[in-house]
């Protein structure tokens, strides 16, 4: 689940802040085609959701529609891709808050926020814990801004410069350009904050109606907000998890040849406890594989994994690593793990024997001083596990693989991604997901979507997967399964 209820604290000081402050960034070959929704597959879902269709769809006869349709998927698919712009400047506040590469401020994650609140108020006889705060964001303001003028070769602090020069126009040399980067990370901090503050509130109205009015706001909480692309180990646990009960009630045996992951990601600086302490990575295709292997659901000469992002900057990453498998380089993986968090033994297990399956361990990242009661595994993989993945351009809610029946998934596995989209965009995804599963094949996902009769997709249970001893920190993940034809 999401952890944004342990923002709040932080987001009550966007206020402050902004006030004190103020003053002061295919593979090629025989690969299916990637197609577009035609009208024809759409309209039985346009028909069924006349209530939730968007305003310039919403109203409009059959014949209507059809002539509007190509043109809107065209221009909502660039709609879509338009909302990574906002989902890179997120990033960079995460960055901004968490990263240990460009300063030796205390990290400002929701536990370190409230440690840091607790130690003030207790030091000062009623405490101005605001103030402790207010200096440690600035700092960090100030650390970044100094870093990125000459950032090295750390690809975070390089695409965070490209991000205010090249997205915003905002000249870094310059004294003046210097003040204008600072307001905007000021501005996109308050933005962020407050943004978090309404998740929270979205959450209690809904938790205060019923848990599963709860489950459904969960499930399209980030529909207007950024794309971006946050990752970690926790997922793939509750993916484990959820392979393992499938397999336990027989819905799954030994023969999952095929399977695509939707939305991958790439860890930058997770929204709830990002690093920058190791090079960014992906952990999802990878996890899924070791998984997969683990549980003997696969074979790994018999295993086909394609992925399925809008992101170039994912779907680069991995075009980069098979480029690098393809000249026997390993790829690696850092497993942070943070030794206070409370983590359940069997997720600790999980993190144990990561990648046991599908590379070895070798000596991981030095873990920084900003960011102590870490522990940290490394994983190097195999070139051959590596080679297994192969990265599509595809934007789920509007596009698919067209697969012939025969090249099928039987797996699909959509984690923290259907969250940034509508109803009926989620139905519109759900179509482009049943038309690429085989019969009897599952998407697994932690984001409960909308049953339409018309779509030949059936939910089959859920499992629910609790990562740790904290309130509210677990999953659930929902088993789709496509009807037989
Ligand atoms: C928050 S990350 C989740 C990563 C990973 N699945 C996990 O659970 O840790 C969301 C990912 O979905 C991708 N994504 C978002 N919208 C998408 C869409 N419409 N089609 C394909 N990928 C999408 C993002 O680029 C990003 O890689």
């Amino acid at each position: 689940m999401i952890f944004i209820e342990k923002f709040r604290p932080l987001a009550s000081f966007t206020a402050i802040l902004l006030t004190t402050v103020l003053v002061f960034a295919q593979p090629r070959g025989t690969q299916s085609p990637v197609i577009y929704l035609d009208y024809a597959s759409a309209q039985p879902i346009l028909q069924a959701m006349s209530e939730a269709l968007p305003t310039e769809l919403r109203g409009q006869d059959a014949n209507a529609l059809a002539i509007l349709w190509p043109q809107w998927v065209t221009r909502h698919d660039a709609e879509i891709r338009s909302r990574l712009r906002q989902g890179d400047e997120d990033t960079i506040i995460n960055f901004l808050l968490f990263g240990t590469s460009f300063t030796r401020a205390p990290r400002a994650t929701p536990r370190q926020i409230e440690q840091i609140m607790s130690r003030s108020n207790s030091q000062t006889a009623g405490g101005d814990a605001s103030t402790a705060l207010a200096t440690i964001l600035e700092t960090r303001i100030n650390d970044l801004l100094r870093a990125l003028s000459a950032p090295g070769t750390n690809d975070r602090l390089l695409f965070a410069r490209q991000v205010i020069v090249n997205q915003r126009n905002i000249d870094i040399t310059t004294e003046a350009g210097r003040q204008q980067a600072r307001i905007y990370l000021i501005t996109s901090l308050g933005r962020v904050l407050g943004e978090q503050a309404n998740y929270a509130r979205a959450i209690e109205a809904a938790r205060a109606v019923n848990p599963n009015e709860e489950v459904v706001e969960r499930s399209r909480l980030y529909r207007t907000r950024g794309l971006s692309s946050d990752t970690s180990i926790l997922p793939n646990f509750a993916v484990e998890e959820t392979l393992k009960e499938l397999q336990r009630r027989g819905l799954l045996t030994g023969s999952v040849r095929r399977v695509a992951i939707v939305g991958p990601g790439l860890d930058f600086a997770d929204k709830q406890e990002g690093f920058d302490f190791y090079p960014q990575q992906t952990i999802q295709p990878f996890a899924v594989i070791d998984s997969l292997l683990r549980l003997r659901l696969s074979v790994l000469d018999d295993l086909q994994v394609t992925t399925f992002d809008l992101s170039p900057r994912v779907n680069d990453h991995l075009r980069q690593a098979r480029a690098r498998a393809a000249r026997r380089q390993n790829y690696t993986v850092q497993l942070p793990r943070d030794t206070q968090g409370g983590w359940k033994p069997e997720l600790a297990r999980y993190w144990q024997s990561f990648g046991s399956m599908i590379g070895s361990p070798i000596v991981p990242a030095a873990v920084p001083q900003g960011a102590s009661g870490l522990e940290v595994r490394a994983v190097a993989i195999r070139p051959t596990v590596v080679m297994k993945v192969t990265p599509v351009d595809v934007n789920i809610v509007l596009q698919r693989q067209e697969r012939a029946p025969t090249e099928q998934f039987d797996l699909i596995i959509g984690t923290n991604i259907f969250s940034y989209y509508d109803t009926f965009e989620q139905s519109l995804a759900m179509a482009n997901v049943a038309r690429m599963l085989r019969p009897g094949g599952f998407l697994l996902s932690n984001n409960a979507l909308l049953e339409l009769p018309v779509t030949p997709m059936r939910s089959a249970g859920y499992s629910t997967v609790v990562y740790s001893d904290r309130q509210n920190d677990g999953d659930f993940v929902f088993w789709y399964r496509r009807l037989p034809s």
